[in-house]
């Protein structure tokens, strides 16, 4: 079986957003699961993916999960950390990188901004 080091991020963001609670869901869940001798949970610092918050990796691999909820924490101890398959539906996708403006400065035109609000 697979050993896995799993990084659940505690920094401000994310415990706002409710990571303390999944910290004890993903125990919880390890432990019914029977994979606690291969699973290390380590609370850690910022992950820098606030905005996408809470946040979580699953290493090797350095998968990155994020938008994490009880039933998210639940599939990827089952899928895996029991199983060893990545969760797709909550891995991390960054957007797409700014457009490049080559020192121009961009404005974007919303034609409904001048409009009557009751049209
Ligand atoms: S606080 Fe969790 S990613 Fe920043």
């Amino acid at each position: 079986m697979a050993e896995y080091l799993v990084h659940l991020c505690f920094g401000p963001n994310c415990t706002l957003a409710g990571s303390r609670k999944l910290l004890h869901v993903l125990e919880e869940e390890i432990a019914a699961l029977g994979i606690a001798d291969h699973v290390t949970v380590v609370p850690t610092t910022c992950r820098n993916r606030c905005d996408w918050a809470p946040s979580m990796n699953v290493l090797p691999g350095n998968v990155f999960y994020n938008d994490l909820d009880t039933d998210a924490i639940r599939r990827i101890a089952r899928e895996h950390l029991a199983a060893g398959a990545i969760v797709d539906d909550y891995l991390f996708r960054p957007p797409p990188p700014p457009v490049p403006t080559h020192g121009r400065r961009v404005f974007t035109f919303d034609p409904n901004a001048f409009r009557p609000k009751d049209e």
